[in-house]
């Protein structure tokens, strides 16, 4: 029988989730996608209207369909925790059901179970701050956006999340090693990421029996990346360094991602796997 998929982090056809997406699909797999809610409009509008009908076209020809677009905001749980000014925003108030809780009650309303969580979202008000000019909230936020989500995420799917099923999230090498630029604590929020990953493998793996990992990717040109404003340095240091020459596609993410969440990856639990050309196991630049 096909896997069905949640990919949270999804609002264009540049960034990881798309890919992952992608080659879930061409997997055979079923998508659902979580969509930031202000993202929400232009995505399915220009969805509707075919502005991504090239980029979604899989290895055999046919188009990759999604079963159903949610909104999203992951730094909310329930709605008890949601603050009157965005409440009354126009952009959420537009739509519903849109924390964490509620979008896993609509998941399991609409289809009764999962068997693949992705989590393909990021975000730090502050990120283009050194750590040093960071601010108590700018840091929070970066934790909560892009380390607790994933924690909430889980949690709350882990119920229908059918046994022997997967979760994913993409982390990135500054988490343990000083990427300067990278910066309002979300260096920090990698590394919650990446330690979560490995106790989360535990906790889900004795309770349903569910494997927990996180891809370490290199330097993408997505939208996300664009805003930190070092990528193109970034990308241009790895195609210098690293012990594979060539750019890093978001596809070569995507395929490792099907491989995690098959049969194939069937021991690899609380793994931290890199994705990135060989980069990080450079000690210096040549
Ligand atoms: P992206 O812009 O395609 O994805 C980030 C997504 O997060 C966007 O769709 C955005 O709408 C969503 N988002 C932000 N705040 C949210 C919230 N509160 N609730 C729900 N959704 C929210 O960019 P990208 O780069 O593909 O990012 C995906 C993941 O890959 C992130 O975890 C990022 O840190 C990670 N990554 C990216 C690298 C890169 O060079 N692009 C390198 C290594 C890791």
């Amino acid at each position: 029988k096909g896997k069905r998929a949640f990919v949270a982090g999804v609002a264009d056809d540049n960034g990881y989730g798309w890919a992952i997406a992608k080659s879930l699909a061409a997997a055979g797999a079923e998508i659902l996608v979580g969509t930031w809610v202000p993202a929400l409009n232009i995505f399915e509008s220009s969805l509707r209207r075919g502005k991504f009908d090239e980029s979604r076209v899989l290895p055999d020809g046919s188009l990759m369909e999604i079963t159903k677009v949610y909104p999203l905001d992951a730094v909310f749980d329930t709605l008890e925790d949601v603050p009157e000014d965005v409440k009354s925003n126009k952009r959420y108030a537009g739509s519903s059901n849109w924390t964490v809780a509620e979008v896993v009650e609509s998941v399991k309303k609409d289809f009764g179970s999962i068997d693949i969580l992705v989590h393909s979202l990021a975000n730090g008000p502050e990120v283009t701050k050194p750590l040093l000019e960071t601010s108590r909230k700018g840091y929070l936020a970066a934790l909560s956006a892009s380390s607790y989500s994933y924690i909430s995420l889980l949690k709350h799917f882990l119920p229908i999340i059918n046994p022997g099923g997967s979760s994913i999230s993409l982390t990135y090498i500054a988490s343990e090693r000083i990427i300067p630029g990278y910066g309002g604590g979300m260096s920090s929020a990698k590394a919650a990421l990446e330690s979560d990953t490995r106790v989360l493998a535990f906790e889900a793996g004795r309770k349903q029996r569910v494997r927990v990992n996180t891809i370490s990717a290199g330097p993408l040109r997505s939208r996300a990346a664009k805003a930190i404003g070092f990528i193109d340095m970034m990308i241009d240091y790895s195609l210098a360094n690293a012990p594979l020459q060539k750019e890093l596609s978001a596809e070569e993410v995507g395929n490792t991602a099907a491989f995690l969440a098959s049969p194939l990856a069937s021991a690899i639990t609380g793994a931290v796997v890199y994705v990135d050309n060989g980069l990080n196991a450079m000690g210096v630049g040549v």
